[in-house]
């Protein structure tokens, strides 16, 4: 299956529960962050999925800190679909738009480094940013013990 017979597009409100099955099962890895398909639905307009023949087989979704700063999250490709290139497109389509829209770093938490690092992320320390942007962690399990690994791309 190359990655050319698969687009990646603006999610759809009918794409939440595709997305929610694919992060689910990363999450209940430990892999990501858990995301509940009414958060999702919630933030439906800040998702891409990869679409292949009208099956949903990835997704990321951006957001917005400063006019300067976004966040890549919740990226996640469905276990069969992997190393096929499609967690390249998802990201390279969020950072085209966070480009398009004058934005001019973005970062990640992950377990992933080495993805990221392939896709011209390098690694920082969390202070690297104020502690605030960190928004999802007070929520977090993982808070006193946070194992991710913040990385950082200028665009
Ligand atoms: C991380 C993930 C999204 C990557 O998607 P993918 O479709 O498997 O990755 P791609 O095939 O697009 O890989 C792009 C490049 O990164 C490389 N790469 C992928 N995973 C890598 C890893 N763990 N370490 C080093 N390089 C890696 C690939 O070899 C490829 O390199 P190439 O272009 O030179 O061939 C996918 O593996 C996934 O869903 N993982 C589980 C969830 C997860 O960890 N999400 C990230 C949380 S922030």
């Amino acid at each position: 299956m190359p990655a050319t017979d698969t687009c990646v597009r603006n999610a759809r409100l009918a794409d939440a529960s595709a997305i929610s099955r694919i992060t689910q099962g990363y999450a209940d890895e430990g892999i990501m962050l858990k995301r509940p398909v009414e958060n999702i639905i919630e933030h439906i307009r800040d998702f891409f999925v990869a679409d292949y023949n009208g099956r949903v087989i990835g997704c990321c979704a951006i957001a917005f800190y400063t006019v300067k700063l976004a966040e890549i999250r919740s990226l996640a490709v469905l276990d069969e679909f992997r190393s096929k290139g499609i967690g390249r497109l998802l990201v390279e389509k969020a950072e085209a738009v966070l480009t398009e829209e004058g934005v001019e770093e973005v970062f990640v938490l992950t377990l992933n480094p080495g993805f990221f690092s392939k896709m011209g992320y390098r690694q920082i320390e969390k202070e690297y940013f104020p502690q605030k942007i960190w928004r999802d962690c007070t929520n977090c399990p993982k808070l006193m013990a946070c194992d991710e690994i913040a990385m950082v791309k200028t665009l």
